[in-house]
């Protein structure tokens, strides 16, 4: 099944990418593009990375906004 269609990259790509060591969105980007360009295949890509029961999941990166209000008290 084609996943990412901005990349040209199916199902079986990206679990072969998962069983080489991606964990996260960025491993599978980097590894076959899939995700670079509109983001639609993401939710996707994220099922398939969530199906892999040995393969645990890098924790989501945490991104601050340096020009958000910081509550104080
Ligand atoms: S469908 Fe994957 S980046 Fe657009």
């Amino acid at each position: 099944m084609l996943v990412c269609h901005c990349q040209v990259v199916n199902d079986r790509r990206i679990r072969a990418e998962i069983e080489r060591g991606a964990r996260d969105e960025v491993d599978i980007a980097l590894a076959c593009g899939a995700g670079t360009q509109c983001g639609g295949c993401l939710p996707a890509v994220n099922r398939l990375l969530d199906e892999c029961v040995q393969c645990p999941r890098r924790p989501a990166a945490v991104f601050v906004d340096p020009a958000a209000p910081v509550a104080v008290g």
